[in-house]
């Protein structure tokens, strides 16, 4: 399994390289292409036998890394692999050269990573040392963070919780906000959002909880990390009808409104891999010199982060 982590660099490595042409340039859709296309590539020149379990959608919309999609030549008796990945996660970030743009991927032994449709998750996030409880996720949000702060040994006053800013999450911040509670809002980008919770407290972008909804296969992606780490998370998909609801069963997810433990959402033996576009809050961007091209990768693993 381990050596596979190298593959996993050099995907995301090539694949935040291909963005650059893209950075600034207004358009998601070609950035996301390239970022595809590169990670593509790598993951099917080597001998790995890998499916992908979250990737960039159904077959019909996505071309390339989508969801059942299997890559790597699988000789050599090869283990097999489920993968996670978002070949650009932060889109609109990258088009607008804004900070915090990654390409990212997980893998886990066959079986352990949910096989799930592209839709939304409802998600909260903790770092080692605290607990969630499986009401946690759909409970009062400032009476989830005042427990998480006894558990701190802080009050809430001190407590930084991490949020995609969205409409729908409103509520939840004034709530926060009115308790005490310093919000570290972000515009994008919540699978770094959810594993600041697991940074060293001392690291300057480390929160203490993630809480909100935003994409099921970042929910995945973060959970692989933060499981890795020991930190704690709860993830519930979401669904706009029936025949979303239908399509998870049809995948094998057996009940639809469960919520998942991170060992649920990504295994206990994940590896995640992400390679900075833009810098951001934990990985530096690409950065090119004549010739000289250089990128910033972490590898969360149950060794810890990496940085490379
Ligand atoms: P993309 O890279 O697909 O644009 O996703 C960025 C992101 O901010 C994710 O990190 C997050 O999970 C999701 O979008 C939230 O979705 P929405 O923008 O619809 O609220």
């Amino acid at each position: 399994m381990r050596e596979l982590t190298a593959v996993f660099v050099e995907a995301c490595q090539k694949a935040a390289v291909a963005c650059q042409p893209w950075i600034g340039k207004g358009n998601k859709e070609a950035a996301d292409a390239a970022a595809v296309e590169a990670m593509r590539t790598v993951f099917n020149a080597s001998t790995m036998d890998g499916r992908i379990v979250i990737g960039e959608g159904e077959r019909d919309e996505a071309p390339m890394l989508f969801i059942g999609e299997r890559v790597g030549t699988a000789a050599n008796q090869a283990p097999a692999i489920d993968i996670a990945v978002d070949p650009l996660e932060g889109t609109t970030l990258c088009a607008e050269n804004r900070p915090g743009a990654i390409c990212v991927a997980a893998f886990a032994p066959k079986g352990e990573m949910l096989y799930a449709p592209d839709v939304y998750m409802k998600k909260i996030a903790v770092g080692p040392g605290c607990t969630l409880l499986p009401t946690d996720l759909n409970a009062d949000i400032v009476s989830v963070a005042g427990r998480i702060a006894k558990q701190l040994g802080k009050p809430i006053d001190q407590m930084k919780v991490c949020m995609l800013q969205r409409p729908r999450h409103q509520s939840m911040m004034d709530a926060l906000a009115a308790a005490g509670a310093s919000m570290s809002l972000i515009t994008d980008g919540d699978v770094v959002g959810a594993i600041r919770t697991a940074l060293d407290k001392d690291h300057p972008a480390s929160v203490d909880l993630y809480v909100g909804t935003g994409g099921a296969p970042e929910g995945v992606l973060a959970a692989s990390g933060l499981s890795a780490l020991g930190g704690q998370m709860l993830g519930q998909l979401q669904f706009t009808d029936d025949s979303q609801r239908q399509r998870a069963r049809d995948m094998g997810v057996i009940d639809p409104d469960q919520i998942l433990t991170a060992d649920q959402l990504a295994g206990r033996h994940g590896i995640l891999v992400a390679t900075g576009v833009t810098s951001g809050e934990l990985l530096a961007g690409v950065s090119i010199d004549g010739d000289r091209i250089r990128t910033q990768s972490m590898i969360v693993s149950q060794d810890g982060i990496q940085l490379i």
